[in-house]
């Protein structure tokens, strides 16, 4: 495989509404950004993944975008922008922004202009179908519920939307639209930017004509998925824009790509394929159910064992998946992959190198580093995720108690991860000396950043550990791009598996409270990194206490 300069980095997600407010408003910002990359440099992030600070009017926290080309106000200005790109360039990083671009707001110029003249070029922006009475175009259910389709203002027509009604979709059969999205990119581009990370990018073929399927709820809709199965020749708007805009700048891509075939795989994120590479939601979407949230399963250690290795083995070594156990769409890792009661400093460090340690590249997300928990919300009016906001309807509607509905969709609330992010044991956690948009989480005064650093044995220090060997010259070669070989895959609370490069290592998860013994099948030359000190037995046959986690050189 042809080297690339981003395969042995580090990546960190900034959502830049919540990680630092410079000026009191309650709100994060560039300006408060900057101020902490020295943070990040110190931790060892080499690529900073900012989710979307273009102009919005935040109605889905700014994927929805109003105008391309500028920034919000809330989160700086454009100077703020190119300084930024500046300082991180300084420090030896790379900075990308979110590509957002299956949708726009309709707030957007085109839009509006879209209901002026629904005949003219920018109706053409859109999907637009004359309105019946009584009667939908489609019965596809919106990801945030209701029908994907609403009444196109001033019109007789109705438009199409795949997320929130104010995020109208972008007609990518259309050239002239397809242009825009390229001359926007490459202007980011020009700019200094080292890429994109691209939202909700499979949703942009549709399957055309237009059709209703089976419903498969009692609202008589069914999912986006019915038809997204159908929809043929994504990868010609791909390849496009992997030509017009990515190619040129030797740019590093990452797809939120869901539900690919394997044999896609190499189309997407191959030697030559559309993205540099793309997440791994395997675990994410693991217990999901068609129902809504309110019915999930919740993921057992041998289910995200079984997870990371089914797309470590799908992917094999075809390409890079980028390797996340978080981000802003998802409750915290922490919260959800290690059983109630067992959240800890060290199962938290098992979960960070279990995850680390995959091939592929490791993605943080902010506060991940510090072990950040989910949110103790203990009511509805706490949260403001329209997604929540959805599912909580839904829960009632199958005949949930309030109560009960509550309890079930606020684990998965999105806000989980959006509580701002927690600098210190100051007030609102150092995030802002206003008042902020969203509550601190209340663990704020144990689990902080300043707390953290000057503490050898912190997730944090655990965390910086791990960057660290990934970049030691005597394993970077195996830890990039040796091979996944999972080991004793029959054990229960357990996960293992060997990378093999110029070296051979192998981590170890005793994924439970109970100890638990490992037979080795040869001597190791070294312990690399241990979340405790010592073990409980040690020779050929391992005795690991409850949540160990080893990296041996063997
Ligand atoms: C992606 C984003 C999510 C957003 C959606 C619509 O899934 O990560 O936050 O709501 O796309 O843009
Ligand atoms: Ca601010």
């Amino acid at each position: 495989m042809k080297r690339k300069w981003w395969h042995d980095k580090v990546a960190y997600q900034i959502y830049p509404k919540s990680f630092c407010d410079s000026n009191g408003d309650g709100i994060g910002d560039i300006p408060g950004i900057i101020s902490r990359l020295d943070y990040l440099k110190d931790l060892g992030v080499d690529i900073i993944w900012l989710s979307p600070c273009y102009q919005s009017p935040l109605a889905d926290e700014g994927y929805d975008i109003s105008d391309y080309y500028k920034i919000d106000p809330r989160f700086g200005t454009m100077e703020d922008m190119e300084r930024l790109i500046a300082e991180v360039k300084a420090r030896g990083m790379y900075l990308l922004m979110d590509l957002v671009v299956n949708h726009c707001s309709d707030e957007h110029e085109w839009f509006r202009k879209a209901c002026e003249d629904p005949d003219g070029k920018y109706g053409g922006y859109f999907y637009l179908r004359k309105k019946t009475e009584g009667e939908l175009p489609t019965n596809w259910r919106s990801y945030f519920g209701g029908p994907v389709w609403d009444d196109l203002p001033g019109t007789d027509r109705q438009y199409l939307h795949v997320f929130h009604k104010k995020q109208p979709d972008l007609n990518w059969e259309n050239p002239c639209l397809r242009e825009e999205v390229y001359e926007n990119m490459n202007w980011w581009l020009e700019k200094g930017l080292a890429g994109f990370r691209v939202d909700a990018i499979i949703n942009i073929k549709k399957a055309l004509p237009f059709r209703s399927y089976e419903p498969d709820r009692e609202d008589g809709l069914c999912s986006i998925g019915a038809m997204l199965e159908e929809a043929e020749g994504i990868g010609e708007f791909l390849g496009e824009m992997r030509d017009r805009t990515f190619r040129k700048y030797d740019a590093f891509s990452v797809g939120e790509v869901f539900h690919e075939k394997d044999e896609e795989i190499a189309d997407f994120i191959g030697e030559d394929g559309y993205f540099s590479s793309m997440f791994d939601f395997s675990a994410a979407v693991c217990g999901a159910s068609e129902k809504g949230v309110y019915d999930a399963k919740p993921v057992t250690p041998d289910d995200y064992r079984r997870c990371c290795f089914e797309a470590q083995r799908r992917v094999g070594e075809t390409g890079f998946l980028s390797n996340i156990i978080e981000n802003h769409d998802q409750p915290r890792g922490v919260s959800r992959y290690i059983p109630a009661g067992e959240v800890s400093p060290e199962s938290k460090k098992m979960l960070a190198a279990l995850n680390f340690m995959l091939r592929g590249i490791p993605f943080i997300y902010q506060g991940q580093e510090l072990g950040m928990e989910n949110m103790p919300f203990s009511s509805l009016e706490e949260i403001d995720d329209i997604a929540t906001k959805d599912e909580y309807r839904i829960a009632l509607d199958a005949g949930l108690s309030a109560d009960e509905a509550f309890r079930a969709v606020v684990e998965y609330s999105r806000d989980n991860a959006r509580t701002p992010m927690q600098w210190s044991d100051a007030g609102n956690a150092g995030f802002t000396t206003g008042t902020p948009w969203l509550r601190v989480n209340p663990d704020y005064t144990t689990i902080n950043a300043a707390a953290q650093m000057n503490d050898p044995d912190s997730v944090r220090s655990f965390y910086r550990e791990l960057i660290a060997l990934r970049k030691h010259p005597a394993y970077k070669e195996t830890i990039v791009y040796g091979a996944l070989e999972p080991v004793w895959e029959d054990r229960h609370n357990l996960m293992a598996y060997y990378r093999r490069g110029d070296r051979t290592l192998l981590v170890i998860g005793n994924y439970q409270t109970g100890e638990q013994s490992v037979e080795l099948p040869s001597g190791f030359r070294k312990v690399l990194l241990n979340n405790y000190h010592g073990m409980a037995a040690e020779g050929r046959v391992l005795r690991l206490y409850g949540y160990q986690l080893l990296i041996l050189e063997m």
